[in-house]
């Protein structure tokens, strides 16, 4: 009899920056292909997913939002949810399983604290454990303009390892649609955990 396939485990974390479309484009993206998420939302990042997709994505619905909005096939993946103040939780600990995380988007706080390796927050813990086991932080800051600690703190992120990914949409592949900005940007975070996608046209399709 063969074993069941590992599903590929990536940790996600959501806080209080604008920009909730590209945390639920990502969960969506990553649940269809069949992945186990360890999700953390900050309170901002509670409020900033109401705020911007209704009260219909608020966090204790995301489910049937992400069902509603991407179709069914996002039940093919699995998701435990995390407080933020959990500094005892699973994601903690360098013996945890996750690959990789993402931070989408990332307000400039928490960015500060993951530069600084605060820990703070289970968030700020958990990226620090993906950046001390050397494995993938992908960081998705989302400001402007921005100023010089900001951009000192996105410095610090990428000389420790991190992925730095701004929020950042391209305009090239003719987006007609906010959902076409935040595939582009989640197509971004699927290639950078080593995923292959066809969430935007490849340059010169
Ligand atoms: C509506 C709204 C929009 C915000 N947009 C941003 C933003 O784009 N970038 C940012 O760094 N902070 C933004 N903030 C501020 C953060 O939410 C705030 O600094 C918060 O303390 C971040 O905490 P967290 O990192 O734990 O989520 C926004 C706040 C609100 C209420």
């Amino acid at each position: 009899m063969s074993a069941e396939p590992r599903r590929r485990s990536i940790a996600v974390a959501i806080t209080g920056a604008s920009g909730a479309i590209y945390a639920t484009r990502t969960m969506a993206a990553l649940l269809e292909r069949g992945c186990h998420l360890e999700v953390i939302v900050s309170d901002y990042g509670r409020r900033l997913l109401r705020d911007e997709l209704g009260e219909t994505a608020a966090f204790d619905k995301l489910l049937p939002y992400l069902v509603s909005k991407y179709g069914p096939s996002v039940e093919a993946g699995t998701y435990t949810v995390h407080s933020n103040k959990d500094l005892g939780a699973k994601l903690a600990s360098g013996s945890q399983d996750c690959e990789g995380m993402v931070v989408v988007p990332c307000s400039m706080k928490t960015l500060a604290g993951i530069a600084h390796g605060l820990s703070r927050t289970l968030v700020e813990r958990a990226a620090d454990v993906m950046l001390k086991e050397r494995r993938n932080l992908i960081i998705v800051p989302r400001e402007t303009p921005m100023s010089l600690p900001q951009l000192r703190n996105m410095v610090l992120c990428a000389e420790a390892g991190a992925h730095m990914m701004p929020a950042m949409p391209a305009f090239y592949q003719m987006p007609k649609t906010l959902d076409d900005l935040s595939d582009f940007m989640a197509g971004k975070i699927l290639g950078a955990l080593g995923f292959s996608h066809e969430l935007y046209p490849s340059w010169g399709s």
